[in-house]
């Protein structure tokens, strides 16, 4: 009874000025200081943290992206231009400055099979090259399809259904993108059609019978079904072929195809921000390892995987946050971004695309038949260009035999056997590492692990067989083929 009595009575009035001071000073909270196990190797997010956002660097950009031209009028080119080739959500993507676009639920919703990806400490990579840097990598070949293609393929299959389309075209080089279509097309009912690069088609029969299991058509390219297969067929029988004519196929379907759309697995703006789900997940794991990036090394084929893991970190410097070293690494074979030109160009070889500003090796570039299909473009992402030209990144190239002398050192250490295009930022963070280990620094090394390469062992076969060639690079090709490029006044 004397309790219940207590308890109604009323407390007694502080005075007002009392209330207010305790009101601005809140008593300080005791902080419970989380140590991160210092061996701690993976560090993962649970399926609520997938990001809710994607992010668009054209927000944040100190000197906005030039136009996409039209080819015939040579002025920039607008919505309707593009509505034959995609549908109009993803055309407001692409021109979108929103800084954050909303990722729809259906989409985070597939994304929750195999998202948030892992980031790993290569403790065991540390310490085989007896290196005094700390080196980090964002796994993306977890995967279905085993990369990091996925999370754009299932975005863009998505806005497609939304508009109704029924059938789905595009090219593939390795043939992880052609396979992520192909598996998204299956979820949302679409008919994927997929041109495969010719020497890929005969690398990776297995990759082919994944598309195909997945229910899509996978065709060689160059093919006699298109004007600009027959023609690139006629004046070469034997072309190794290129993403750049494989392009040329699958938009010139599109295009004279009503009730078919195209979907392009890198370099649009589109796609690199479908792949910001790489970098926003690796801030926060990176927070949870305690630890931020001072150089991040990501793989450049079209960009969008380089993109992914590194717009959201930069993004950030350029709101006043850490600065951060950023390398995109190329093969020497195919090196758009170190010995490429920064101009117009098509993005196909038969001249069908829209002009966009990028490094480019000339539309006609052949390069050679090397064992990274998804890096053989004679282009690069506009804003990867931009990027590079504003000084927020570097590049550098490398052989393939180089990159594969890294994928297996890592294979042996991780454990994890590297796509060979994933190979060059294995390249690239273990050249950082040892370079840090020769000047006695210890820098924190993060790098794109962007695909498995269980579907590319013949590559791993011939490397280990010594039958890789590093060819000699051929810059009297280079100049040919940039001799050609179109010659825009404004330039
Ligand atoms: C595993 C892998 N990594 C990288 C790439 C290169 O593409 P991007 O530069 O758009 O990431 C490809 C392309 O097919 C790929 O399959």
């Amino acid at each position: 009874m004397a309790r219940k009595a207590k308890a109604k009575a009323k407390p007694a009035r502080k005075p007002a000025k009392k209330i207010l001071a305790a009101k601005k000073k809140p008593a300080p909270k005791k902080l419970t200081v989380l140590k991160v196990n210092p061996n701690q190797k993976k560090f993962i997010l649970g399926e609520e943290r997938i990001p809710k956002t994607w992010y668009n660097i054209t927000a944040d950009l100190p000197k906005a992206l030039p136009p996409v031209l039209h080819p015939g009028t040579l002025k920039p080119v607008g919505p309707d231009d593009l509505a034959p080739l995609f549908p109009m959500a993803l055309i407001m993507q692409e021109v979108s400055q929103d800084r954050q676009v909303a990722i729809p639920e259906p989409v985070r919703d597939i994304y929750r099979m195999w998202r948030p990806t892992p980031l790993y400490r290569a403790h065991a990579l540390e310490k085989a090259l007896g290196t005094t840097a700390k080196i980090y990598y964002k796994y993306e070949g977890v995967s279905p399809a085993g990369s990091h293609k996925p999370n754009t393929a299932v975005a863009q299959a998505f806005y497609n259904k939304q508009e109704g389309v029924t059938k789905l075209v595009t090219e593939t080089g390795a043939g992880q993108w052609g396979s992520s279509l192909a598996m998204a097309g299956a979820m949302f009912g679409i008919d994927v059609k997929v041109y495969m690069v010719k020497v890929s088609f005969n690398q990776k029969p297995y990759r082919r019978a994944l598309m195909e299991t997945y229910g899509a058509r996978c065709v060689a390219s160059p093919s006699d079904e298109t004007n600009a297969g027959r023609q690139i067929l006629a004046a070469d029988p034997n072309s190794n072929s290129s993403l750049g004519i494989a392009i040329s196929e699958a938009v010139e379907v599109a295009a004279t195809n009503p009730d078919t759309k195209y979907a392009l697995g890198s370099v649009l703006n589109h796609v690199l921000l479908h792949q910001t789900v790489i970098g926003t997940e690796a801030i926060e794991q990176m927070a949870m390892a305690d630890a931020y990036p001072d150089i991040i090394v990501g793989c450049t084929g079209g960009g969008s995987n380089f993109a992914g893991l590194t717009f959201p970190f930069i993004g950030a410097q350029l709101r006043g946050g850490k600065k951060v070293r950023v390398i995109a690494a190329e093969p020497a074979a195919c090196p758009s971004l170190t010995r490429g030109r920064y101009a117009y160009d098509f993005g196909d070889t038969s001249h069908m695309t829209p002009l966009v500003k990028m490094h480019t090796l000339g539309s006609t570039f052949m390069p050679p038949g090397f064992h990274a299909g998804g890096l053989r473009y004679h282009g690069m992402a506009p804003l990867v260009s931009h990027l590079k030209e504003l000084g927020l990144i570097e590049a550098e190239a490398y052989t393939q035999n180089d990159c594969f002398a890294a994928g297996v050192l890592f294979a042996r250490h991780e454990g994890i056997v590297p796509a060979p295009e994933a190979n060059h930022a294995v390249r690239g963070a273990i050249n950082a590492a040892l370079d840090a280990k020769a000047k006695g620094t210890s820098p924190t090394i993060l790098f794109g692990l962007c695909g498995h390469g269980h579907f590319d062992m013949q590559a791993y076969m011939d490397y280990t067989a010594g039958k890789l060639e590093d060819r000699a690079y051929d810059q009297r090709m280079l100049d040919e083929s940039l001799a050609g490029l179109p010659k825009i006044a404004a330039e």
